[in-house]
């Protein structure tokens, strides 16, 4: 993987456009620095808001268009137990940009996908997806809203969401394209930002004095994401779910192929697409051909 074009789509270009700087000026700590070799490949930056179904296709359309390839997506982007707060298109907060902006990103990016193989996708869940389940009745929490049942709900979609997708690509006999879900850890992030407004005044400082024996470096955070992205073996498997860089089982909810159905027609259809049985034929709706 050393040489990769890499593309950040992020929300924030000014703090992407850091982070870029950072990567190529600070070397990664041992035992990644010697593979490092001073070559932090092709760094790019592109305006990606998830909770805006409109920047996601505008997003796509101009990694469609601009580059020959994309080998392997990483869905990384989420929030966790923000206050109550719909998208701009009227959806939950956490269902959007963990969820639903993802969803619709990788259909859009997935024929360019196709024509890529070898090819890996790759969607960061978290152990929260055990506490979840998808509230088909109100999906939106419009009724009621707590915010880690929506976090929960919005994890599960995660493995639902790669499981899904490994079927549907079986299905229409499409080769070469591997999915993956995972949990990176608990690691020392930005993730709890919103843990002091939704749990109790002070739960940020709490948590993070509580678990910091147990917090991991973002650097060992990001090791399970870059197992499915680039381990060998890992090559060979699809719709299965990670953690400390092995496969582990998932909730029994996750396994539950009705639901992953239903929550795959459900997402279609709040993209505002119909509902396809053939992948194929999704695809092509979502799509126009030039
Ligand atoms: N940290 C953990 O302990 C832990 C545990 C289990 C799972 N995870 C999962 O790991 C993933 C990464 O989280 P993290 O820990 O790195 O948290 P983080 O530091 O808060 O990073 C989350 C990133 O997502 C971006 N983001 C949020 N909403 C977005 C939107 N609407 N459009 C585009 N980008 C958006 C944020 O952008 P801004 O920088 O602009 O805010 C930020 O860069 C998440 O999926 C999370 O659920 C983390």
């Amino acid at each position: 993987m050393q040489g990769a074009r890499v593309i950040l789509a992020c929300r924030n270009v000014a703090k992407a456009e850091e982070a870029v700087e950072e990567i190529k000026t600070t070397p990664p700590t041992k035992p990644n620095r010697a593979q490092f070799n001073g070559d932090p490949g092709e760094l790019a930056v592109c305006h990606l808001d998830l909770c805006n179904l409109a920047s996601v296709r505008k997003c796509a359309q101009i990694l469609n268009d601009t580059e020959a390839n994309i080998h392997i997506l990483i869905n990384n982007a989420g929030v966790m137990m923000c206050p109550y707060a719909k998208t701009d298109d009227g959806y939950e907060t956490q269902f959007q940009s963990n969820h639903l902006g993802h969803f619709l990103f990788t259909l859009l990016l997935l024929p360019k996908i196709i024509k890529s193989t070898p090819a890996r996708i790759i969607n960061v869940s978290s152990l929260a997806h055990v506490f979840g389940d998808i509230n088909f009745d109100d999906i939106n929490s419009e009724r009621s809203y707590s915010a880690r049942t929506a976090y929960a709900q919005s994890k599960l979609a995660n493995v639902l969401f790669t499981k899904e997708l490994a079927r549907r690509l079986e299905e229409v006999k499409i080769e070469g394209i591997t999915t993956y879900s995972l949990h990176p850890g608990v690691i020392a992030t930005d993730l709890g930002r919103h843990f002091s407004k939704t749990m109790f005044p002070g739960a940020r400082f709490g948590f993070e004095n509580l678990l910091a024996p147990f917090i991991k470096t973002p650097e060992l955070g990001a090791q399970t994401t870059i197992h499915c992205a680039t381990d060998k073996k890992a090559g060979t498997e699809t719709g299965l779910y990670y953690k400390e860089c092995g496969i582990t089982s998932s909730s029994s909810a996750s396994n539950n192929i009705e639901k992953a159905r239903r929550l795959w027609d459900v997402s279609v259809k709040l993209i505002g697409a119909e509902p396809k049985n053939d992948l194929n034929e999704l695809l092509a709706s979502l799509v126009p051909t030039k």
